[in-house]
C-alpha cells in the first residue's frame, strides 16, 4: 500500500483497503484542539463546512509566502508563479471531475456563484417565456431560488420532480415532466439532507433526449463520490472547495466546452475582456470570459491542494469508508428512537443522517450534544421545500467525512440518550 507523502513531510493514510480514519485525523490539526476546555472534538457537520488538512493550510501559506502576486498580470517572476499556480490547480480540477480540458473549468467563489453564474450567464440568452426549468424537490436553495428569479425574469415555468416516501427521485415521472418546453433540468447529485445518492445519468438522459441541459450540483458529491462529468454526461456541474476539504471562497463550474463558448460573460471588468473601446467591448476565450477582476487565488489554489490530498486517499476509500460508517451511524441514531429521513440503506446514501428525537427541537438538541463536544447542525438547511415535503420545520443532522470514526458516531448516541432524559 503506497503511503502518499503530504507537503510538510506528513504521511497520508493508506488507500483502499487500508483506509484508517484515526491515522487520517492526525492531519487534521483542528482535532489536537479539544472544545470546552476538555472536550474531544467530534464534528459530525461536515456537509456544512470540512475541517482541513495541515497540507492544504501549508500550502495556502506556501502561496502566500513564495508565490503571491496577481495571476496573469504581471510579467515578472513571481507573476508567472502565481500564474502558474493559478492554471495548475485549473488541470488538477480538470483531471478530477474528468473533463476533457481544463477550458471547461471556470474558477468561482462556490457553488452557489456556479450556479447563479449559469442563471445569468446561460439563463437569460437561453430560456424566455413559455420554457421550463426542471428541479427536483430535494434541491438546496442555492439550486432551487436563482431558477426561480430567472423564471419570474423570463416568464418561464418551474416545475418540480417529486421524490418518494423513502426519499428517492421519482425517475418514474421524468417522461412526463421533461417535455419539448423544458431547457433546463437541475439536480443535486447528493442531498444535503437526506443523502440520497440521485441517478444523474438517468436524470440527462431524459433532459437531452428533448435538447434540454442539464445541472448537477456536487457540493456534496465531489467531496465524497467524486464526479465524472463524461460518466454523467451533464452540461454544467458545481462544487465548493470548502467541503472537500478545502479553503472557503473558492470553487468550480465545469461546463461543457460547446456549451461555454456560446455563452455571454458574467461579471464585467478585468481579464474577462479581449478588447474594450470606450462604449463597447469584446470578451475574452473561455474560461477567462467568466472570471472578471481579482479571483480567489490563494483559495484556488488551496483547493487543489485539497483535491490532490483527497484523491491520494482515494475517493473509492473515503466512499467505502463512509458507508460503514453510516450504516453504523443508521442503526445507533434508529436506536434512540429517533425518526431518521432519507433512504433506509448506506447503499443509496451518502455520509448524511438528519433526524428528529420525538418532543425535542432539533434546535435544543443540536446546543445539548455541543456540550460533550459534538457538533451537529440544525435547522432547514437550506432546504425549505423538502422541510415541508417531510412535513416538519426543521431536522437535526449528522454528517460525516473522512476523519469520523465510531466513536464520533457514539458520542453523539450518548448525548442523544442523556438529552432524552432531559426531555422526558
Ligand atoms: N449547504 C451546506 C449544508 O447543507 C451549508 O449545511
Amino acid at each position: 500500500m503506497q503511503l502518499s507523502e503530504q507537503p510538510g513531510g506528513r504521511r497520508a493514510a493508506p488507500g483502499p483497503g487500508g483506509f484508517d480514519p484515526e491515522v487520517v485525523r492526525k492531519d487534521f490539526p483542528v482535532f489536537e484542539h479539544p472544545v470546552h476546555e476538555d472536550k474531544r472534538l467530534v464534528y459530525l457537520d461536515s456537509a456544512a463546512t470540512a475541517q482541513k488538512p495541515r497540507a492544504v493550510i501549508e500550502r495556502v501559506v506556501r502561496f502566500y509566502e513564495t508565490e503571491n502576486a496577481n495571476a496573469h498580470r504581471g510579467i515578472y517572476e513571481l507573476g508567472e508563479r502565481a500564474t502558474k499556480a493559478y492554471e495548475d490547480a485549473r488541470e488538477t480540477c480538470a483531471r478530477f471531475v474528468n473533463a476533457a480540458t481544463p477550458r471547461s473549468i471556470v474558477f468561482t467563489r462556490g457553488t452557489t456563484e456556479s450556479i447563479n453564474l449559469v442563471r445569468y450567464a446561460w439563463g437569460r440568452a437561453n430560456v424566455h417565456e413559455g420554457d421550463e426549468i426542471l428541479v427536483t424537490e430535494m434541491e438546496h436553495h442555492s439550486n432551487l431560488v436563482p431558477w426561480q428569479m430567472l423564471c419570474g425574469e423570463t416568464g418561464a415555468t418551474l416545475r418540480h420532480l417529486p421524490i418518494d416516501e423513502r426519499g428517492l427521485l421519482r425517475t418514474d415521472l421524468l417522461d412526463g415532466l421533461v417535455t419539448e418546453r423544458t431547457r433546463l433540468v437541475c439536480v443535486s447529485h447528493m442531498s444535503n439532507v437526506l443523502g440520497t445518492i440521485n441517478p444523474v445519468r438517468e436524470v440527462a438522459d431524459a433532459a437531452h433526449a428533448v435538447g434540454a441541459l442539464v445541472l448537477v450540483d456536487a457540493a456534496q458529491s465531489a467531496p465524497h463520490l467524486g464526479v465524472d462529468v463524461a460518466a454523467l454526461d451533464c452540461d454544467f456541474l458545481a462544487f465548493s472547495a470548502h467541503k472537500l476539504c478545502g479553503p472557503t471562497g473558492a470553487g468550480v463550474l465545469y461546463g461543457r466546452e460547446s456549451v461555454l463558448e456560446d455563452m455571454p460573460p458574467f461579471h464585467g471588468g478585468g481579464e474577462m475582456i479581449r478588447e474594450v473601446w470606450s462604449d463597447r467591448a469584446t470578451y475574452n476565450e473561455i474560461p477567462y470570459r467568466f472570471e472578471a477582476g481579482t479571483m480567489n487565488i490563494a483559495q484556488v489554489v488551496g483547493m487543489a491542494a485539497a483535491i490532490d490530498y483527497i484523491t491520494a486517499l482515494g475517493l473509492d476509500a473515503i466512499r467505502a469508508h463512509e458507508r460503514e460508517l453510516t450504516a453504523y451511524a443508521l442503526d445507533a441514531v434508529a436506536s434512540t428512537g429517533a425518526e431518521i429521513y432519507g433512504p433506509p440503506t448506506a447503499e443509496q446514501r451518502g455520509g448524511v443522517v438528519a433526524f428528529n428525537l420525538p418532543e425535542v427541537h432539533p434546535h435544543d438538541l443540536a446546543t445539548i450534544v455541543d456540550e460533550d463536544g459534538v457538533c451537529i447542525r440544525a435547522g432547514h438547511h437550506c432546504a425549505q421545500p423538502l422541510m415541508r415535503r417531510l412535513g416538519v420545520p426543521a431536522t437535526a443532522r449528522a454528517s460525516m467525512y473522512l476523519y469520523n470514526t465510531r466513536d464520533d458516531v457514539d458520542a453523539l448516541v450518548a448525548s442523544l440518550e442523556q438529552a432524552k432524559g432531559w426531555f422526558s
